[in-house]
Formats: C-alpha cells, structure tokens, sequence
C-alpha cells in the first residue's frame, strides 16, 4: 500500500468524473460478424512481423458478446461513466455509402444497457481502426477523408445523439499519424513524410469537422477530443538537448491543439512542418479551428529527449526508461506523476481551454494469478500517485473534471499484442474469465457507492 495515500474520491468535488476508458478494436472482437467491413487494424494484424507473436483481435474481450457481463461488472465496481469508442467499419462497412442496421443495433444495446445501469457512455469517434475501404483509397493522406468522416460523424450523431451527451472526436492524432503514416509501425503501416504531413492536416481538419458536426445535431452535447502528451525533458542541460526537447514538444505536445485553437501548427520549433502548406487549401485554417467544451489529455510518462544528428528532420532522439536507471512499465515507461500535472498546467495555459478532463491514464505491469487473485501492488501505487497530482492540480486551481483510468479488462495492446496488461479487471483470453485485480478492488472503494 502507498502510506502517502490518504484521498478518496470525495476529497474531488462532487460532478468530478470518474470512469474507465476502451476503444473498439481493443475489445470488441467480432471482427466479421454480420456485414461489419474490416477496418486497417484487421488486415495490419495478418501481415507478418507487424505485432507482437503475429497476435490479433479478432475476438480480444469479445466485448461484442460481453458487454452486459462488462458493463454490469462496472457497476459493481462503482464505476459510473465508461469511454468507449465505435468502430467505423462497423457502422459503414465500407467507411462511406451504405450504414449497416446490425452496426448501428449492437451500439444501440451497449448505449442502453449503459443507461439501464446508471452507467454513462462517453464515446469517441475514432480510435485508429479506420474502414479498410477507405484507406485503399488513400484513408488519411487522402483529403477526401473530410467528407467521409463528414458522413460518419453524421450517422453517428443522429443515430446515438437522443442518448450519447459526451463526445470525443478523435484519439490522440499524433499517435495514428505518427505511428500509422510516419513510422509504420501501426496500421496502416505507412512510412515518410509524404504520408504523415497530409494524414496531420487531414485529422487536424477532421478534429473540427466533428466537433460541429456534433454540435449542430446533438442537443446539450459535451464535446472534447483528446490528446497524448508527455512531459518533455532534455538529457542534459545543453543548448542542443535544450532545443532537442522544444522540437519533441512541438511534434508531441502542440501540433494538434494549436491550429484547433486558431494557433496555426508550431513551425516555429519544427521548420520541417512548413511543408504542411503543400496540403493546405485556402480557408483551412479557419476550417481547423472548433470550440471544444473539453480537452482530454492522456499522460502516462514523461519522454527525456536528447540530440541526434541522425534523426532526421528533428534531430531529436528519445532516451527510454530502461537506458535511464529510473522506474518504468512493461512498455518501457518512466513512471513519473509530476507529468500529468505539468501536462495539466501547460494545456491549461492556452486561453481557449476551458476545461480538461484525463481521459487516460494507467500502467501495463506483469499480472499474476494466484489462488484466483491478482495482487497488482505497482499499478495500485501507480493509480494512486498519479491521482494524487491530479488532485494538486485541482487545488493548484486548474479546471480539471475528470480522471479515466486506462483500461477496464485487459485488451489488445495494438502492436504490442496482449503482452502488457493494463486493466483494472484481468482477462483470460482462453475462457473469457474476468478478475477483478487488487487495483479494481482498490477503485471501487475509492469510489464509493454514492
Ligand atoms: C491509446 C490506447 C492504448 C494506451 C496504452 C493510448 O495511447 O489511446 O489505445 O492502449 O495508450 O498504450
């Protein structure tokens, strides 16, 4: 236990929102029932050497035929509100064109049996399984993507928007971009600037779209999108890791709540980024800009950042954890609380966000079951410590609403497979036993049946 942990969650005052945070293919399963088309992740998954021990979510969770057991487990644990995403290719198979009513019945039953449970469903649009169809039409590099995410966000809204008040546009962009069209090592491993500028700028104006898109169908809707970001700190106190970490920053940090915010994208640390301008058509700028109620920040780690003259565009390179003599996780995190506050305090600095919520955080350690028990000691003392900046944050007066953990059940971990478990409930895959770890047991208490 962690002495130094005297909080409950009453010490947050009392419309503070606690939940758990998903995303569809993580969990879902059910890759090809009915007429759902396969999304980049189910292809990325079959080709060789792209994930962990050519792993693959065709059934994870299988949350598709879970969800009542799940959601009804949340609510035993006291957990009133659970983010969750939904799968475009489930809802249009084709990611544009015809909607499938099988799509659209499945997030109707999960969306009700949420309310029926005093659960509330906060859904996010995207979470990186893009329609397969669309990206054999150039899916984000292709500037076409306006109108089909356009069209997405539409069905969604009207079909869920009489139930659904809170919504996030799009998952960490730097993330799907970064990895999906800069480094390829997630779907839809495409590599190189000519891929990842178009796909930033295509999401930066998506981000809006969405957003008002939102607003114009549903009625006292809370909208939000959320971002990744780190802490970022140099090596060494020397003009080039100095400059180093402003370039991390810039890429990490700013280059998509900037234009959102009307700021344009952060050139100034990142020159390269001026061949944005290629993609950019008159009046985009304006176009990138929307009024989000709420920004969600995920944080779970700090990124030391030291120079490199062999990374190119940026020459900045990333010192991980475990070069570092310092504690990480199971994906070579540093565990470092101060992160979150910090990433608290530098988003709140910009004067168009008016609220931030933590739409994750957590930590993948090695879970053992013993006697039928999971006793997760470091990520109990990882939860705890990270809420309590959270809750400095708070009486430090920054206008923070909201804390989800990441995650619920164990779940695919992307290109990492099933090897890091980050959830609060442990997941047999082979028999689909939950178990509620020593960390959910700790959460619900937490909570309290209020
Ligand atoms: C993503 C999740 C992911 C988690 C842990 C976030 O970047 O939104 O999908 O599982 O971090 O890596």
């Amino acid at each position: 236990m962690n002495k130094d942990f005297n909080l409950n969650s009453q010490d947050f005052e009392n419309d503070f929102v606690w939940g758990v945070s998903t995303a569809a293919y993580q969990i879902e399963g059910a890759y090809n029932v009915h007429d759902k088309g396969p999304s980049i992740w189910d292809e990325f998954t079959t080709k060789k050497g792209t994930v962990f021990q050519g792993q693959h979510a065709q059934k994870t969770c299988d949350f598709y035929n879970n969800f009542e057991t799940d959601i009804l487990l949340m609510k035993t644990m006291n957990i009133k509100h659970f983010r969750l995403s939904l799968a475009w290719s489930r809802i249009l198979p084709n990611g544009c064109g015809t909607v499938s009513r099988e799509g659209i019945a499945f997030y109707n039953r999960v969306i009700d049996f949420c309310l029926e449970c005093g659960v509330t469903p906060w859904v996010t649009l995207y979470h990186w399984d893009l329609p397969l169809a669309l990206q054999q039409k150039g899916g984000w590099v292709n500037r076409d993507i306006i109108n089909w995410f356009e069209e997405y966000a539409t069905v969604c809204a009207k079909e869920f928007g009489d139930r659904v008040k809170h919504w996030m546009v799009l998952n960490e962009p730097m993330v799907f971009t970064g990895a999906g069209y800069f480094l390829g090592v997630h779907a839809p491993g495409s590599t190189g600037l000519k891929n990842f500028l178009p796909a930033v700028h295509h999401a930066v104006l998506c981000q809006a779209v969405g957003g008002r898109v939102l607003r114009n169908i549903v009625p006292n809707a809370s909208i939000g999108t959320t971002f990744s970001c780190s802490q970022i700190t140099p090596y060494k106190n020397t003009p080039k890791d100095i400059e180093a970490a402003k370039k991390a920053d810039a890429l990490l940090n700013r280059l998509f709540i900037e234009p959102a915010l009307g700021l344009g994208y952060p050139v100034d640390a990142v020159p390269v980024l001026k061949r944005l301008e290629n993609y950019q058509k008159p009046g985009d700028e304006t176009k990138a800009i929307f009024d989000f109620d709420f920004i969600g920040v995920q944080n779970y780690t700090r990124e030391v950042v030291k120079h490199s003259y062999f990374v190119p565009y940026i020459q900045a390179k990333i010192v991980k954890a475990s070069q570092r003599d310092v504690k990480n996780t199971l994906m070579d995190w540093e565990v470092y609380p101060p992160s979150i506050y910090n990433m608290i305090a530098q988003f709140s600095k910009y004067e168009g966000v008016k609220k931030i919520l933590i739409t994750e955080n957590g930590a993948a350690f090695t879970d053992l079951v013993m006697d039928g028990k999971v006793n997760d000691l470091e990520r109990l003392q990882y939860l705890q410590s990270y809420i309590k900046q959270v809750h400095k944050a708070k009486e430090d007066g920054y206008n923070v609403g909201g804390y989800f953990i990441w995650t619920f059940t164990d779940n695919f971990e992307w290109a990492e497979g099933y090897r890091p478990r980050f959830g609060l409930v442990y997941t047999d895959f082979t028999t689909q036993e939950r178990i509620v770890k020593y960390s959910g047991k700790w959460f619900k208490e937490f909570l309290g049946n209020t």
